[in-house]
């Protein structure tokens, strides 16, 4: 089966139908499906705008005529961004220092909160009053962006509420964190881990890709001790505090890219960011990794597959069956889901439980 054939299904069910038979020789098993809502399921929603005449409308850019189209009417971000958007529309028709050489806007939306950094073709700072009363006006985070510069409104961070299972985790993320886009199903896949490793003997967690521990904190009671690792340093700080925020004491988060992580573990170098740590003194009975579409590199595959129990979560079938097929040699799927977290899209997340043969 090819990329390009992939390439065109965005239905679910025929999405689900396409993988079922992509990973048939790897996994025979039953695969769980989750849906997502079909209406308000996106988190972050960028647009660019049309600037016509003296009118001004919201935009996105079409990859097949490669052409802007000007966007009324959506209803795929989040609830809260698709009211906001005609509000904040109409306050920057309305002011010509805020319309001029304005050319895009990223929306990240929580369940309590909301930002929208407007991005500029023009040093911000030239119009700081008239973006400082439009925050006024505003029941949002406000930041502005040209080049190099940032201006921020009120607050930066926003806050996240996840129920997993009975509880609730508290999270706090920026605009520059990586962030599940569909936090309906982000519940569903970490409470999906959770449940499945209930029915597991563990010990010590070892975590590549952690972000800001959108799942590392929710599994951190399932395991006596927890590595966490990661190589932006943003995500890393808010990491580092979100443990605090949840009162978990049991996850070390340390800055480190996954090569420079294999290579900690193999011993071929110190690292200034792990004197405080003994790896000796962790027995990781589990990993968990949530690679960048490219998936994993054969370091990292190398490092991962000395574990007993391997989960994966992937947002590129292509890349999880290329690793798939060298972990099968060490390592059986137990458990197989999908995940509709870009709804309406040829793009899916897989989560994967592998056992050494
Ligand atoms: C798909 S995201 C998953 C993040 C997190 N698990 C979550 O659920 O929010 C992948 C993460 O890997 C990080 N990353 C990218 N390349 C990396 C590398 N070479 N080593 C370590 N982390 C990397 C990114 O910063 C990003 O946070």
């Amino acid at each position: 089966m090819s990329l390009a054939k992939f390439g065109n299904i965005t239905n679910f069910e025929e999405k689900a139908c396409f993988v079922k038979k992509f990973f048939l020789e790897l996994y025979q098993g039953e695969i769980e499906l989750f849906r997502s809502p079909s209406k308000h399921y996106r988190t972050r929603a960028e647009f660019s705008f049309y600037h016509y005449n003296d009118k001004l409308d919201y935009a996105m850019f079409d990859p097949k005529n490669k052409k802007k189209f000007i966007v009324k009417d959506i209803d795929f971000p989040d609830k809260k961004i698709c009211d906001f958007m005609p509000i904040l529309l109409e306050k920057i028709k309305a002011n010509l220092n805020l319309k001029e050489k304005l050319f895009g806007v990223e929306f990240l939306a929580t369940k309590q909160d909301l930002s929208a950094t407007l991005l500029y073709h023009k040093d911000v700072e030239l119009i700081y009053s008239d973006l400082s009363k439009l925050s006024s006006n505003l029941n949002c985070n406000l930041i502005a962006r040209s080049k190099k510069k940032k201006i921020v409104f009120k607050n930066e961070n926003l806050t996240q509420k996840l129920q997993i299972q009975n509880k609730e985790m508290l999270y706090e993320f920026n605009n520059d964190c990586f962030i599940q886009p569909n936090t309906f199903i982000n519940e569903k896949m970490i409470t999906w881990v959770n449940e499945n490793l209930a029915l597991q003997n563990k010990k010590d967690l070892l975590e590549l890709y952690c972000g800001y521990g959108n799942f590392t904190l929710a599994l951190a009671n399932n395991f006596r001790k927890v590595l966490a690792t990661e190589i932006s340093k943003n995500n890393i700080n808010f990491a580092l505090k979100n443990c605090k925020l949840n009162n978990i004491t049991n996850i070390d988060f340390v800055r480190l890219s996954s090569e420079e992580l294999s290579s900690a573990l193999k011993k071929e170098r110190k690292f200034f960011r792990l004197k405080n740590l003994n790896l000796d003194h962790f027995d990781f009975s589990h990993t968990l990794v949530d690679p960048p579409r490219a998936g994993l590199d054969k370091s990292v595959i190398d490092v991962i597959k000395k574990y007993d129990n391997i989960i994966y979560i992937s947002c590129n079938p292509i890349s999880l069956k290329e690793n798939l097929k060298i972990l099968d040699q060490t390592h059986k799927i137990s458990k197989m889901a999908i995940f509709d977290q870009f709804v309406n899209t040829p793009h899916l997340e897989c989560g994967v439980f592998l056992t050494k043969k």
